[in-house]
């Protein structure tokens, strides 16, 4: 660790004790970042672990939608995003409103969120769902019709995996879809031992190149297994730091290096500490809001991990 590292982890560890405040990282952060979580994880993991935490702070390393989650779960606990601008384009694909008129021509759908929506949108929705349990979810709902928001190729990814009829909002993620085929053609050729890891916000072409579509932390427990030894990566960069600090001694291979989402990149220790100092900014979902998206949010937890 070089030395402004150093000062500053020490400053925040102070500060964090003080405020009596844990900090949540998503998979994606930055290595400096991930460095210093309390917890790391997907967002299944990071929502069950901020329902639980009995800290007073929240500070969340990761994006807005997220932070929005956190405090849609602990209204009463303060929860910071170190950088407001830290949003996710998906998740600003869809509108409550446009959801509404949607949800007119489809009365007999129910409606599933991805988590990566905002808090008015998961309050327009039944039910939520993530990476790693999307289609237990959409398995458990006694229902023949879904309306699943706002990501395209995760509802596609389902769609391959349930007979229910599966009705597609045209969203997607501006960075898994840089994941193209042709490049994972190659690295197979290139290693032929390694497990193709991708995953579910990659395109269907992407994804039926795949050993296994899994969570980001579906990803991180899948290295360990003893005969995973090379692992072709479909999915942000970030993951690599984590993938690479768990197993030293494996080869990780990114199916590409622009597959960079700029604003998990936002984060950083600087940042982190401003934001503990300052308390702000502070994400806090009105209660108007909260109140019908803990719904959707709730119902998801108490399903759990089925993926
Ligand atoms: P995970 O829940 O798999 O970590 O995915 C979050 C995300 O934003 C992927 O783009
Ligand atoms: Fe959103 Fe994609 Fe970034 Fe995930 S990687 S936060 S889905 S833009």
């Amino acid at each position: 660790m070089v030395d402004r590292d150093v000062e500053l982890v020490e400053k925040i560890s102070d500060l964090k004790k003080k405020r009596n405040a844990v900090i949540l990282v998503h998979n994606y952060q930055l290595g400096e970042v991930q460095d210093i979580a309390d917890f790391i994880g997907d967002s299944l993991e990071l929502s069950q672990n901020a329902a639980k935490t009995d800290a007073d702070v929240i500070v969340f390393c990761g994006v807005h939608f997220m932070a929005e989650t956190a405090s849609i779960l602990c209204p009463d606990k303060v929860v910071l995003l170190p950088d407001m601008n830290a949003g996710c384009p998906m998740a600003n694909m869809i509108t409550a409103e446009r959801l509404r008129t949607k949800k007119k021509e489809h009365p007999q759908a129910v409606v599933v969120c991805y988590i990566n929506s905002s808090a008015e949108v998961k309050a327009e929705s039944d039910i939520c769902c993530t990476s790693a349990n999307a289609v237990g979810v959409v398995e458990s709902l006694d229902a023949r019709e879904i309306l699943f928001v706002p990501d395209q190729y995760l509802g596609h990814y389902i769609s391959t995996k349930t007979d229910k009829k599966m009705i597609l909002w045209p969203g997607f993620c501006p960075t898994h879809v840089r994941i193209k085929p042709e490049r994972i053609q190659e690295l197979k050729q290139e290693y032929p031992q390694a497990k193709v890891v991708i995953h579910p916000e990659c395109r269907p072409e992407v994804i039926a190149l795949a050993d296994e579509v899994l969570s980001t932390s579906g990803m991180c427990r899948y290295a360990q297994r003893d005969e995973v030894r090379e692992m072709v990566v479909g999915t942000e960069m970030g993951i690599i730091h984590r993938l690479k600090k768990e197993n030293p001694g494996k080869r990780f291979i990114p199916v590409s290096e622009q597959a960079i989402c700029p604003n998990m990149k936002l984060i950083n220790l600087e940042k982190v500490l401003w934001s503990l100092e300052e308390m702000t900014p502070e994400v806090k979902v009105p209660d108007e809001i909260r109140l019908k998206a803990i719904a959707a949010v709730d119902k998801m937890l108490r399903i759990g991990r089925k993926l």
